[in-house]
């Protein structure tokens, strides 16, 4: 089963509202003429999210954000929810990103809730999975991510589940320059699809599966080589609308 390629960006916390609508124009410019054969996407800051999705309006660039919270509106500081992120002009939203775990507490219950919320609002959302060095080195990397994957997927239908991507991000390897090998990559990919095969029999196969983890131009076409990597989540090389180009290059390939 042939799946479009999807390679997303993930600018994490940089850019400003200014910076991110030259880079949004730049990105519009350079992928727009692989949009046939890769589908590509933007995940700027809140704050910038205006400002590029006013770059690429009209265009085949997705915009997409990099949290959400699962109410739709409330009481809650600091928050953003899923209505709002589509009145942005949001299509995609992260949900379980390794940082969000790491830094700020995000449990796969939470995950799960994001993920909902996320649905329920018409968004797609991107579930980030990954295991940490310690896990690899113990050999639980594929009960870690089998067991985050199942967490935020309980509870949904199959017609939802459809509606994901999922994210396989190796913590290790997240800004660290340290890629998951091709082989490392497809044994986790295969792993997983086994899982959504269980969870949405008829969707498995359709269902994008990302890489992510110091994806760059020279490494990208190796790992989107493999049958189950389906794209990549890209960090710091998303910031440069060349590396990123270069990475679209090589999901056509
Ligand atoms: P990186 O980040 O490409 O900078 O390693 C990937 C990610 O966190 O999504």
């Amino acid at each position: 089963m042939a799946r479009k390629k999807f390679i997303c960006g993930n600018w994490k916390m940089y850019r400003t509202a200014a910076e991110a609508g030259a880079l949004a124009r730049e990105v519009r410019a350079a992928a727009e003429p692989f949009a046939d054969k890769v589908d590509v996407a933007i995940v700027p800051p809140f704050t910038a999210l205006w400002a590029a999705g006013a770059e690429l309006k009209g265009s085949r660039i997705g915009l997409g954000a990099q949290d959400v919270f699962w109410e739709t509106q409330g009481a809650f500081t600091g928050e953003v929810s899923a209505p709002m992120l589509v009145d942005a002009g949001c299509r995609y939203v992260l949900a379980g990103h390794s940082e969000r775990r790491q830094f700020f507490g995000d449990t796969d219950e939470a995950v799960r809730k994001k993920t909902r919320a996320a649905l329920a609002a018409g968004l797609h959302p991107i579930v980030c999975v990954g295991e940490t060095l310690p896990e690899r080195e113990s050999g639980r990397t594929l009960d870690v991510v089998g067991l985050q994957i199942s967490a935020a997927l309980s509870g949904l239908s199959a017609g939802e589940i459809e509606r994901i991507t999922v994210a396989y991000e190796p913590v290790w390897a997240i800004g660290t320059g340290k890629t998951a090998t091709s082989a490392q990559a497809q044994e986790v990919h295969a792993a997983l699809r086994a899982i959504l095969r269980q969870l949405a029999p008829a969707a498995a196969d359709t269902i994008r599966i990302l890489y992510g983890g110091s994806v760059k131009p020279d490494n990208a076409a190796e790992l989107l080589s493999q049958p189950d990597v389906d794209g990549a989540l890209v960090g710091g090389a998303s910031l440069k609308a060349l590396d990123f180009t270069g990475i679209i290059q090589g999901a056509t390939r």
